[in-house]
Protein backbone atom coordinates (compact mmCIF):
# COMPACT_ATOMS: atom_id res chain seq x y z
CA UNK A 1 0.00 0.00 0.00
CA UNK A 2 1.49 3.73 -0.70
CA UNK A 3 2.28 5.91 2.06
CA UNK A 4 -0.50 8.59 2.20
CA UNK A 5 -0.06 12.19 2.63
CA UNK A 6 1.34 13.64 6.12
CA UNK A 7 0.20 16.83 6.77
CA UNK A 8 2.20 18.92 9.88
CA UNK A 9 1.41 22.13 10.79
CA UNK A 10 4.15 25.00 12.50
CA UNK A 11 6.39 23.30 9.65
CA UNK A 12 8.85 26.31 9.58
CA UNK A 13 10.71 25.69 12.68
CA UNK A 14 11.77 23.43 15.73
CA UNK A 15 9.86 20.44 16.03
CA UNK A 16 7.70 20.58 13.06
CA UNK A 17 10.76 21.24 11.07
CA UNK A 18 11.99 17.67 12.42
CA UNK A 19 8.94 16.11 11.51
CA UNK A 20 8.46 17.14 8.29
CA UNK A 21 12.00 15.32 7.26
CA UNK A 22 11.48 12.00 9.39
CA UNK A 23 8.00 11.36 7.89
CA UNK A 24 9.06 12.45 4.40
CA UNK A 25 12.42 10.04 5.27
CA UNK A 26 9.55 7.07 5.49
CA UNK A 27 8.21 7.99 2.13
CA UNK A 28 5.58 10.32 2.88
CA UNK A 29 4.52 13.09 0.57
CA UNK A 30 4.49 16.12 2.73
CA UNK A 31 1.95 18.95 3.26
CA UNK A 32 3.84 21.26 5.13
CA UNK A 33 2.00 24.80 6.86
CA UNK A 34 3.26 27.95 8.27
CA UNK A 35 3.23 31.45 8.47
CA UNK A 36 6.02 32.23 7.45
CA UNK A 37 6.94 31.32 3.45
CA UNK A 38 10.73 32.02 3.48
CA UNK A 39 11.33 29.54 6.82
CA UNK A 40 8.52 27.41 4.83
CA UNK A 41 10.24 26.66 1.82
CA UNK A 42 13.66 26.52 3.55
CA UNK A 43 12.37 23.36 5.36
CA UNK A 44 10.54 22.01 2.09
CA UNK A 45 13.67 22.42 -0.09
CA UNK A 46 15.61 20.88 2.78
CA UNK A 47 13.64 18.15 3.14
CA UNK A 48 13.28 17.30 -0.87
CA UNK A 49 17.12 17.88 -1.27
CA UNK A 50 17.73 15.30 1.07
CA UNK A 51 14.98 12.94 0.85
CA UNK A 52 13.74 13.52 -2.71
CA UNK A 53 10.18 13.61 -1.00
CA UNK A 54 7.08 15.28 -2.47
CA UNK A 55 6.82 18.30 -0.38
CA UNK A 56 3.91 21.02 -1.08
CA UNK A 57 3.70 24.69 1.03
CA UNK A 58 0.63 26.06 2.72
CA UNK A 59 1.22 29.87 3.42
CA UNK A 60 -1.27 30.27 6.44
CA UNK A 61 -2.18 31.56 9.47
CA UNK A 62 -3.81 29.20 11.76
CA UNK A 63 -5.37 31.63 14.27
CA UNK A 64 -7.72 32.32 11.72
CA UNK A 65 -10.92 30.79 9.91
CA UNK A 66 -9.24 31.64 6.28
CA UNK A 67 -6.57 30.06 7.47
CA UNK A 68 -7.56 26.86 8.52
CA UNK A 69 -9.90 26.76 5.63
CA UNK A 70 -7.36 27.51 3.12
CA UNK A 71 -5.15 24.21 4.47
CA UNK A 72 -8.48 22.07 4.38
CA UNK A 73 -9.15 23.25 0.99
CA UNK A 74 -5.29 22.30 -0.21
CA UNK A 75 -5.80 18.84 1.23
CA UNK A 76 -9.53 18.03 -0.03
CA UNK A 77 -9.88 14.97 -2.32
CA UNK A 78 -6.49 13.87 -0.76
CA UNK A 79 -5.59 10.66 0.94
CA UNK A 80 -4.73 12.44 4.36
CA UNK A 81 -2.66 9.21 6.39
CA UNK A 82 -0.73 11.60 9.30
CA UNK A 83 -1.77 14.88 10.87
CA UNK A 84 0.86 15.99 12.97
CA UNK A 85 -0.97 18.95 14.82
CA UNK A 86 2.40 20.76 15.94
CA UNK A 87 1.72 24.16 15.08
CA UNK A 88 1.39 26.92 18.10
CA UNK A 89 3.02 29.20 20.60
CA UNK A 90 2.74 30.14 24.38
CA UNK A 91 2.60 33.27 26.70
CA UNK A 92 4.40 33.87 29.90
CA UNK A 93 3.27 36.67 32.51
CA UNK A 94 0.83 37.06 35.10
CA UNK A 95 -2.69 36.86 33.73
CA UNK A 96 -3.64 40.39 32.94
CA UNK A 97 -0.39 41.48 31.88
CA UNK A 98 -0.26 39.42 28.71
CA UNK A 99 -1.96 41.46 25.96
CA UNK A 100 -5.63 39.39 25.95
CA UNK A 101 -5.28 39.58 22.06
CA UNK A 102 -1.94 37.25 22.39
CA UNK A 103 -4.11 34.94 24.64
CA UNK A 104 -7.02 34.44 22.08
CA UNK A 105 -4.32 33.93 19.23
CA UNK A 106 -2.78 31.49 21.24
CA UNK A 107 -6.11 29.75 21.88
CA UNK A 108 -7.30 29.88 18.15
CA UNK A 109 -3.82 28.19 16.93
CA UNK A 110 -3.03 26.03 20.11
CA UNK A 111 -6.66 25.07 20.47
CA UNK A 112 -9.02 25.99 18.22
CA UNK A 113 -6.99 25.02 15.05
CA UNK A 114 -6.64 21.54 16.34
CA UNK A 115 -9.78 20.68 16.72
CA UNK A 116 -10.76 22.28 12.88
CA UNK A 117 -8.00 20.05 11.44
CA UNK A 118 -9.08 17.26 13.23
CA UNK A 119 -12.65 17.29 12.35
CA UNK A 120 -11.77 18.17 8.92
CA UNK A 121 -9.26 15.34 8.41
CA UNK A 122 -10.99 12.26 10.61
CA UNK A 123 -13.89 11.82 8.56
CA UNK A 124 -11.57 10.41 5.40
CA UNK A 125 -9.04 8.37 7.90
CA UNK A 126 -12.58 6.88 9.10
CA UNK A 127 -14.09 5.75 6.13
CA UNK A 128 -10.50 4.81 4.96
CA UNK A 129 -9.70 2.72 7.87
CA UNK A 130 -6.89 4.21 8.29
CA UNK A 131 -5.26 7.02 9.99
CA UNK A 132 -2.82 8.62 12.79
CA UNK A 133 -3.45 11.67 14.57
CA UNK A 134 -0.43 13.58 16.66
CA UNK A 135 -1.30 16.29 18.73
CA UNK A 136 1.55 18.33 20.44
CA UNK A 137 0.38 18.83 23.51
CA UNK A 138 2.83 19.73 26.78
CA UNK A 139 4.55 18.31 29.78
CA UNK A 140 2.66 21.40 31.17
CA UNK A 141 -0.70 19.97 30.43
CA UNK A 142 -0.43 17.96 33.61
CA UNK A 143 -1.07 20.33 35.80
CA UNK A 144 -2.93 24.47 36.50
CA UNK A 145 0.24 26.52 35.25
CA UNK A 146 0.79 30.18 37.23
CA UNK A 147 2.22 32.61 34.88
CA UNK A 148 1.44 30.54 31.73
CA UNK A 149 -2.29 30.04 32.84
CA UNK A 150 -3.87 30.15 29.66
CA UNK A 151 -0.82 28.55 27.90
CA UNK A 152 -0.82 25.52 30.57
CA UNK A 153 -5.13 25.50 29.96
CA UNK A 154 -4.72 24.95 26.37
CA UNK A 155 -2.12 22.11 26.31
CA UNK A 156 -4.44 20.56 29.08
CA UNK A 157 -7.66 20.76 26.28
CA UNK A 158 -5.18 19.11 23.62
CA UNK A 159 -4.14 16.43 26.36
CA UNK A 160 -7.93 15.65 27.01
CA UNK A 161 -8.60 15.99 23.97
CA UNK A 162 -6.87 13.58 22.39
CA UNK A 163 -7.67 11.25 24.85
CA UNK A 164 -11.21 11.74 24.50
CA UNK A 165 -10.73 11.12 19.93
CA UNK A 166 -8.49 7.87 21.01
CA UNK A 167 -11.15 6.53 22.64
CA UNK A 168 -13.88 7.35 20.58
CA UNK A 169 -12.02 5.62 17.44
CA UNK A 170 -10.38 2.95 19.07
CA UNK A 171 -10.92 -0.17 17.09
CA UNK A 172 -11.16 2.05 13.42
CA UNK A 173 -7.75 2.14 11.60
CA UNK A 174 -7.27 6.19 13.07
CA UNK A 175 -4.73 6.24 16.40
CA UNK A 176 -4.85 10.03 17.85
CA UNK A 177 -1.44 10.30 20.44
CA UNK A 178 -0.65 13.30 22.14
CA UNK A 179 3.04 14.78 22.47
CA UNK A 180 3.96 16.18 25.95
CA UNK A 181 7.16 17.77 25.60
CA UNK A 182 9.20 19.64 28.57
CA UNK A 183 10.91 22.59 27.68
CA UNK A 184 12.69 22.31 24.29
CA UNK A 185 15.80 23.82 22.12
CA UNK A 186 13.50 25.11 19.40
CA UNK A 187 11.96 29.01 18.34
CA UNK A 188 9.49 28.54 21.33
CA UNK A 189 11.31 30.37 23.91
CA UNK A 190 11.93 33.02 21.78
CA UNK A 191 8.25 33.40 20.51
CA UNK A 192 7.20 33.76 24.48
CA UNK A 193 8.15 37.10 23.97
CA UNK A 194 9.19 37.28 27.74
CA UNK A 195 12.54 37.34 29.51
CA UNK A 196 12.40 34.10 31.07
CA UNK A 197 16.47 34.16 31.28
CA UNK A 198 15.91 33.70 35.19
CA UNK A 199 12.78 31.68 35.14
CA UNK A 200 13.83 27.58 36.35
CA UNK A 201 11.29 25.67 34.08
CA UNK A 202 13.81 27.66 31.02
CA UNK A 203 17.19 26.96 32.48
CA UNK A 204 17.71 23.19 31.26
CA UNK A 205 16.67 22.68 27.37
CA UNK A 206 16.28 19.28 25.49
CA UNK A 207 17.23 18.56 22.12
CA UNK A 208 14.41 18.54 19.92
CA UNK A 209 15.39 15.49 17.55
CA UNK A 210 14.47 12.61 20.47
CA UNK A 211 11.62 14.66 20.95
CA UNK A 212 10.57 13.79 17.55
CA UNK A 213 11.38 10.61 17.66
CA UNK A 214 9.46 9.91 20.45
CA UNK A 215 6.29 11.52 19.45
CA UNK A 216 6.50 9.07 16.29
CA UNK A 217 7.22 6.01 17.60
CA UNK A 218 4.51 6.64 19.91
CA UNK A 219 2.12 7.10 17.20
CA UNK A 220 3.02 4.50 15.53
CA UNK A 221 2.50 2.03 18.03
CA UNK A 222 -0.95 3.62 18.91
CA UNK A 223 0.07 4.84 22.02
CA UNK A 224 -2.34 8.30 23.62
CA UNK A 225 0.19 9.83 25.45
CA UNK A 226 4.19 10.17 25.15
CA UNK A 227 6.06 12.17 27.74
CA UNK A 228 9.47 11.91 26.55
CA UNK A 229 12.45 12.24 28.91
CA UNK A 230 12.57 10.48 32.63
CA UNK A 231 12.49 13.79 34.28
CA UNK A 232 9.28 15.17 32.61
CA UNK A 233 7.71 11.66 33.51
CA UNK A 234 8.42 11.39 37.03
CA UNK A 235 7.09 15.53 37.00
CA UNK A 236 4.07 14.42 34.73
CA UNK A 237 3.01 11.56 37.14
CA UNK A 238 3.76 13.95 40.43
CA UNK A 239 -0.12 15.18 40.02
CA UNK A 240 -1.39 12.06 41.02
CA UNK A 241 0.44 11.76 44.30
CA UNK A 242 0.48 15.80 45.59
CA UNK A 243 -2.88 17.70 45.80
CA UNK A 244 -3.63 20.27 43.29
CA UNK A 245 -2.96 23.56 45.07
CA UNK A 246 0.32 22.45 46.37
CA UNK A 247 1.13 21.41 43.00
CA UNK A 248 0.21 24.12 41.26
CA UNK A 249 2.30 26.60 43.95
CA UNK A 250 5.51 24.70 43.30
CA UNK A 251 4.28 25.01 39.08
CA UNK A 252 3.97 28.48 39.48
CA UNK A 253 7.60 28.84 41.69
CA UNK A 254 9.22 27.32 38.61
CA UNK A 255 7.78 28.94 36.06
CA UNK A 256 7.82 32.86 37.87
CA UNK A 257 10.15 35.31 36.67
CA UNK A 258 13.27 35.40 39.01
CA UNK A 259 12.54 35.95 42.89
CA UNK A 260 9.11 36.35 43.47
CA UNK A 261 7.92 39.22 45.41
CA UNK A 262 7.62 39.08 49.14
CA UNK A 263 3.43 38.78 48.48
CA UNK A 264 4.01 36.21 46.42
CA UNK A 265 6.02 33.74 48.07
CA UNK A 266 3.86 30.88 50.04
CA UNK A 267 3.06 31.33 53.85
CA UNK A 268 6.30 30.20 55.43
CA UNK A 269 8.19 30.11 53.03
CA UNK A 270 11.80 30.83 53.70
CA UNK A 271 13.24 34.43 53.04
CA UNK A 272 15.90 32.59 50.69
CA UNK A 273 13.64 31.26 48.23
CA UNK A 274 14.53 31.65 44.98
N1 LIG B 1 9.83 23.80 22.60
C1 LIG B 1 9.22 23.59 23.76
O1 LIG B 1 9.77 23.83 24.85
C2 LIG B 1 7.84 22.97 23.76
C3 LIG B 1 7.44 22.20 24.87
C4 LIG B 1 6.18 21.64 24.85
C5 LIG B 1 5.35 21.80 23.77
N2 LIG B 1 5.77 22.56 22.70
C6 LIG B 1 4.85 22.72 21.57
O2 LIG B 1 5.51 22.27 20.40
C7 LIG B 1 4.84 22.83 19.27
C8 LIG B 1 5.87 23.30 18.26
O3 LIG B 1 6.60 24.39 18.80
P1 LIG B 1 8.19 24.47 18.75
O4 LIG B 1 8.69 24.16 20.10
O5 LIG B 1 8.72 23.72 17.61
O6 LIG B 1 8.38 26.05 18.56
P2 LIG B 1 8.73 26.91 17.28
O7 LIG B 1 10.08 26.55 16.79
O8 LIG B 1 8.46 28.32 17.67
O9 LIG B 1 7.66 26.45 16.18
C9 LIG B 1 6.33 26.84 16.25
C10 LIG B 1 5.68 26.63 14.91
O10 LIG B 1 4.30 26.99 15.01
C11 LIG B 1 3.97 27.83 13.92
N3 LIG B 1 2.94 28.80 14.24
C12 LIG B 1 2.90 29.65 15.30
N4 LIG B 1 1.84 30.46 15.21
C13 LIG B 1 1.19 30.11 14.07
C14 LIG B 1 0.02 30.59 13.41
N5 LIG B 1 -0.69 31.63 13.87
N6 LIG B 1 -0.37 30.00 12.26
C15 LIG B 1 0.36 28.98 11.74
N7 LIG B 1 1.47 28.49 12.31
C16 LIG B 1 1.88 29.05 13.45
C17 LIG B 1 5.27 28.55 13.57
O11 LIG B 1 5.28 28.92 12.21
P3 LIG B 1 5.25 30.43 11.67
O12 LIG B 1 6.00 31.29 12.61
O13 LIG B 1 5.85 30.31 10.30
O14 LIG B 1 3.80 30.73 11.61
C18 LIG B 1 6.31 27.47 13.82
O15 LIG B 1 6.52 26.70 12.67
C19 LIG B 1 3.94 23.94 19.80
O16 LIG B 1 2.61 23.45 19.82
C20 LIG B 1 4.44 24.13 21.23
O17 LIG B 1 3.43 24.60 22.08
C21 LIG B 1 6.99 23.14 22.67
Amino acid sequence: MSNGWAVITGASSGFGSLFARRLAERGHPLVLTGRNAERLDDTAAQVRAATGATVETVVADLATRDGVDALLAHLRGREVEILVNNAGFGTHGRFGQVPVWRESTLIAVDVAAVVALAHGLLPGMLARGRGRILNVASTIAFQPAPHQAVYGAAKAFVLSFSHALAEETRGSGVTVTALCPGPTRTGFVAALESDVSGVAVFGRLAEPGPVVDAGLRAMDRGRRVVVPGLRNRVLAASGRFIPTTVLTRITGRMLASGRPARSERPVGAADTAS
